[in-house]
């Protein structure tokens, strides 16, 4: 029985199909492509929602990242923590905005930022900012962090563009933060627009007004350097679509995790801790084998069954051929990366979907 990694069908119902369209007919009848009505609708709801004051939409994840970096001033000469296990674009918006990424180890269990790891890289390396990355829909350790970082001056950008709908503790979404909290809205992401599209959120009235700025050609401030990432009406119309399921979608991704957890309990394979089911978005689930070898051979037996299954990530960033040469600490980022594997991860998997992969693992490690 094939098990799909996504599920767009089910996501883009016929429902939310004929909302859309009737959306984008208006959205042509008014000649109204950019920055349109939708996009200060799902500003203002997508702030609420995750409890922050204020949300600005930009064209993509990676211009969220590198605009966050730009309102606090952090440019050529200065250093920025990066944790080894996440997406390319975390680094590439360090690079493009001229400052210099140093890598921060993870935790071995969960690949999330190592606060220990950032204080010891600060002593050496002297940070301007660090940026935590919500990998996988996991909350990194945002406490431990923010103290540390606000009592040695270091500004926090996080990437949160897997992290919709994570949350730090029971009752505080990702975004109820004292940082800049970024995210993408890429169309695999839990909360996905028809295209690019990404978001910057903050409870600090004048990096809200920088990032209006900077989105926008720099216009309004004679000072700023700006740039073309105003968001499509289009894109904005969608997501402002969505943003009604996205909670119940999120809280399916939890129930598909827990039942894998369950099913997976007595397979030699590490999980996630059980203190992630409540909190994380559940944007991937992945297991951890012994090795790359056992890794790589689970992966093809998946996949020749027809169960979509994805080695997130397969290298750290400092092994990445093009970030090669970069300081800092990657020791755990290295073991961790060798060894992960993605199952197929979507609100839609049955408690069939689910045993069928669960056995697959179970018939290829005996
Ligand atoms: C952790 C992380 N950061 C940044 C990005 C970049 O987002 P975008 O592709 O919207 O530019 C992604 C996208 O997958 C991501 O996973």
């Amino acid at each position: 029985m094939a098990v799909s990694f996504y599920n767009f069908h089910d996501l883009h119902h016929s429902d939310f199909k004929s909302e859309v369209k009737s959306r984008i007919n208006s959205i042509i009848d008014n000649n109204a492509f950019v920055e349109g009505e939708y996009n200060q609708a799902f500003e203002k709801e997508f702030a609420k929602l995750q409890k922050a004051k204020h949300c600005l939409l930009v064209a993509n994840g990676t211009d969220a990242l590198e605009i966050a970096l730009l309102a606090h001033g952090i440019g050529a000469g200065d250093k920025v923590g990066v944790p080894g296990i996440t997406f390319y674009a975390t680094a590439e918006a360090v690079l493009n905005v001229g400052a210099t990424p140093v890598w921060i180890d993870v935790d071995e269990q969960a690949g999330l930022f190592c606060p220990e790891s950032m204080k010891r890289v600060h002593e050496k390396h002297h940070l301007k900012a660090v940026m935590p990355v919500h990998i996988y829909g996991l909350p990194c350790p945002m406490d431990d962090i923010n103290s540390y970082c606000q009592e040695n001056k270091i500004h926090v950008i996080e990437d949160a563009a897997q992290a919709q709908g994570t949350f730090y503790k029971a009752d505080s979404p990702i975004g109820d933060s004292p940082n800049l909290v970024t995210f993408s809205f890429y169309p695999t992401k839990n909360l996905s627009a028809f295209g690019d599209a990404g978001c910057i959120l903050t409870n600090d009235d004048e990096l809200a007004k920088k990032i209006i700025v900077i989105r926008n050609h720099g216009r309004g401030d004679e000072q700023a350097m700006g740039r073309n990432s105003r968001c499509d009406h289009i894109q904005a119309a969608v997501l402002h679509a969505k943003l009604p399921e996205v909670t119940k979608f999120n809280n399916m991704r939890k129930k598909v995790a827990d039942t894998y957890h369950k099913a997976l309990a007595d397979l030699p394979v590490k999980l996630l801790d059980e203190k992630f089911i409540c909190l994380s978005s559940w944007h991937l689930y992945p297991i951890q084998l012994e090795s790359i070898k056992q890794r790589e051979g689970l992966m093809n037996h998946l996949r020749s069954k027809d169960i979509g299954c994805t080695p997130f990530y397969e290298r750290t960033l400092s092994q990445e051929p093009a970030l090669d040469g970069f300081d800092g600490e990657d020791v755990k980022a290295k073991a961790f990366a060798g060894r992960t594997l993605c199952l197929p991860m979507n609100p839609f998997l049955s408690g069939e979907d689910v045993n069928e992969v669960a056995s697959e693992i179970k018939d290829y490690l005996s």
